[in-house]
């Protein structure tokens, strides 16, 4: 089985790369590069450097034949979304359109959506499931609610077999501190390199979702007979203050934080129920915070040496 994988060369591709090629899938890569990283991507797999957006996306399909689609590549960052929600838009709502465009032509047996918690907004009822209204407070969770709303169409006009998986906080090696989520990546680096860390607020929570859990998922929603929307995440909420002195702890190192009130905007609180994901994929989350913790310190602390 083929499975070709947009957004390759980033964070939560270049683990689900991992997870796929463990599992026997030959793997085909579209990245280009704007957040990725090329050093990320196994020389094992076919790479094409290419803008999903760009008019050759349809000979790769035509070339590669691929079984099963899983859809990574975005702009995923909010605060670029709010800069230039043109660009935001186009990757987002345009790119994930063609590319269902052609797994309807091409006969894609399975197409795997990245979502966001992102598009519940701010909940006042924890934990959210999937059938909690959608309120996007910023143009990200809205071009992704968008590009769900295609994937779904794409499924009841034309029968395309489609996951939509809406990730949580997601953490571990290879995370960008610029991106989504990429707190837990800047208080290991600002732990190990000695330097001063700011927190804004600190009683907020989040809902952290180890990589290698999500890689899983998405390799178990190509497996699978069931369609839907599915929430990937630890059903666990951690304070912004827990997580850093669990990350302290576990890193040997001791700070002082600054405090600063939290950021206007900030969502307050934030848990995804999983239950439907556990009972629908059979997926369950298998690290504990702890555990992702020690790995992705370990993975930074190798960096840091070389
Ligand atoms: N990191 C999180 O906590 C989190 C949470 C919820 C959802 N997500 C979603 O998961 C997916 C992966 O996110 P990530 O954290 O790994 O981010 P990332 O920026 O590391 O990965 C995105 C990848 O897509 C590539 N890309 C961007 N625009 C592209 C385009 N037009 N054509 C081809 N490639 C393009 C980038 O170069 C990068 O390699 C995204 O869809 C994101 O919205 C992430």
């Amino acid at each position: 089985m083929k499975v070709l994988i947009t957004g390759g060369a980033g964070f939560i591709g270049s683990h689900v790369v991992e997870e796929c090629l463990a599992n026997n899938y030959e793997v085909v890569v579209i990245d280009n590069l704007s957040t990725g990283k090329s050093e990320n991507i196994l020389s094992i797999c076919k790479n094409y450097t290419l803008d999903i957006n760009d008019d050759s996306l349809k000979h790769v399909f035509e070339v590669e034949k691929p079984d099963h689609v899983i859809h990574l590549a975005a702009q995923a960052s909010v605060m670029k979304s709010i800069e230039d929600p043109i660009s935001d838009g186009v990757t987002n709502v345009i790119g994930t359109l063609r590319l269902l465009e052609y797994a309807r032509i091409y006969r894609i047996k399975k197409f795997v959506m990245a979502s966001s918690a992102a598009v519940y907004g701010n909940p006042d009822t924890l934990p959210v499931d999937e059938k909690f209204p959608l309120n996007p407070l910023s143009f990200y969770s809205l071009s992704k609610w968008s590009g769900e709303r295609y994937v779904q169409l794409y499924e009841s006009l034309y029968g395309l077999s489609t996951c939509i998986l809406r990730f949580s906080n997601v953490y571990g090696p290879r995370q960008n501190p610029l991106g989504e989520a990429g707190v837990v990546s800047i208080f290991i680096n600002q732990l190990l390199n000695r330097e001063k860390l700011v927190i804004y607020g600190g009683q907020q929570t989040r809902d952290f979702v180890y990589v290698k859990d999500v890689a899983k998922a998405c390799r178990t929603a190509i497996e699978s007979s069931k369609s839907g929307i599915f929430n990937i995440s630890s059903n666990s909420e951690t304070t912004i203050d827990e997580l850093f002195s669990t990350t302290s702890l576990l890193a040997g190192i001791t700070s002082k934080p600054q405090k600063y009130p939290m950021r206007i905007g900030e969502i307050e609180k934030s848990v995804l129920g999983n239950e439907k994901a556990s009972k629908e994929l059979n997926w369950q989350a298998s690290h504990s915070l702890q555990e992702g913790l020690k790995e992705t310190i370990s993975t930074f602390h190798q960096l840091t040496k070389l």
